[in-house]
């Protein structure tokens, strides 16, 4: 295996200086620098991560647990995470949890194993054994879509959900579609409790209540919205519009609300949320809340990326803002 020493030996130079350059770590005259870097491409030399993290405490590597990497959203978010940790220089660890708690608590102590610099949490769901491992540790930690930070040196970065809910109710009303039924991600996620509140909110402001028969709790993928609206079209009674938490919830309730022979949008409106890409390819293509989902990524990495490279303390909570992207699958108001 080549060494530091090998490489000295054939630019001429002191090890120390060879360190400077591969480390970047002190500024080496030009002449100096193509010296060494010649020596390494001869020698084909690569440095020794593990030693050079154990000796500068740094592995710039980004350990992040995500919900699941199936769905569209957290793919196109963990995108936004990526291409920063690259452009930073750092390399990314992903770890997919699926919703399991135990899952989430397991893939943590692995990652503070592998000595990783900085954590990003992007779980809908955050049960008491990953809650409790993550208190217990100490790395510079950004959570995405939580409810809110669970420590105070914990940021969190997030959509406006309860902004977004409201925007997809008034567009459903502002076409004259008042009996609206929602499909609601689990009872504990909080993204789906905040676009609750937020619906409720905007229905209430228009002198509306939501009858309990109108909610249906979804697993928020697309068979879950297909069963849902299976249920609701079984029970009679139909809605004239269909508000999904999700796009894939709203992909899946299409679907059903197709193949049961209504006519889309006339007689029945699908919005979803999200904005993922091949909500645009469905038929209708699917009116829906678009969530800055790249940016999301992108700035919790920032923030951290700032933090250990600058020690920038973090802003506590970051929400950006939804906004209503209109295509097929809601009736335009009959003039
Ligand atoms: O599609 C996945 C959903 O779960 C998104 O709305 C995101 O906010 C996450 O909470």
């Amino acid at each position: 295996m080549v060494r530091l020493k090998d490489v000295a030996r054939q630019a001429g130079v002191s090890i120390t200086t060879v360190s400077h350059v591969v480390n970047q770590s002190r500024a080496v005259a030009p002449e100096t620098r193509a010296r060494v870097q010649r020596a390494i491409a001869a020698l084909d030399y690569r440095p020794n991560t593990v030693a050079r993290t154990l000796q500068s405490r740094r592995s710039r590597t980004i350990g992040m647990i995500v919900t699941s990497a199936d769905n569209p959203f957290f793919s196109a978010l963990i995108r936004g995470v990526e291409d920063h940790c690259f452009a930073c220089g750092y390399s990314l660890v992903l770890c997919n949890a699926d919703d399991v708690d135990a899952k989430q608590a397991a893939y943590l102590e692995t990652l503070l194993e592998r000595r990783i610099d900085g954590l990003i949490v992007m779980t809908s769901r955050n049960g008491p054994a990953f809650l409790e491992a993550l208190n217990r540790q100490a790395l510079p930690t950004v959570m995405l879509d939580a409810a809110a930070t669970p420590r105070p040196d914990i940021a969190v970065v997030n959509d406006d959900s309860r902004l977004g809910a409201r925007l997809a109710i008034e567009h459903l009303l502002a076409q004259g579609l008042e009996d609206i039924a929602l499909l609601t991600g689990p009872a504990d996620h909080p993204r789906s409790q905040e676009r609750l509140a937020g619906a409720r909110g905007a229905l209430e402001a228009a002198g509306l209540r939501l009858p309990d028969d109108r909610l249906i709790t979804t697993n928020l993928q697309a068979d879950g919205g297909h069963g849902a609206m299976c249920a609701l079209l079984k029970r009679g009674r139909r809605p004239q519009a269909v508000f999904a938490f999700n796009d894939l919830a709203a992909i899946g309730a299409l679907r059903a609300a197709g193949a049961s022979g209504l006519s889309l949008p006339g007689e029945l409106s699908v919005i979803g949320y999200d904005d993922i890409d091949i909500g645009r390819y469905t038929c209708p293509a699917l009116t829906t809340i678009h969530q800055p989902i790249y940016k999301l990524g992108a700035t919790a990495i920032a923030q951290l990326i700032d933090r250990l490279e600058h020690d920038r303390p973090f802003d506590p909570i970051t929400a950006l803002p939804p906004r209503l992207v209109v295509r097929e699958s809601v009736r335009q108001r009959q003039r």
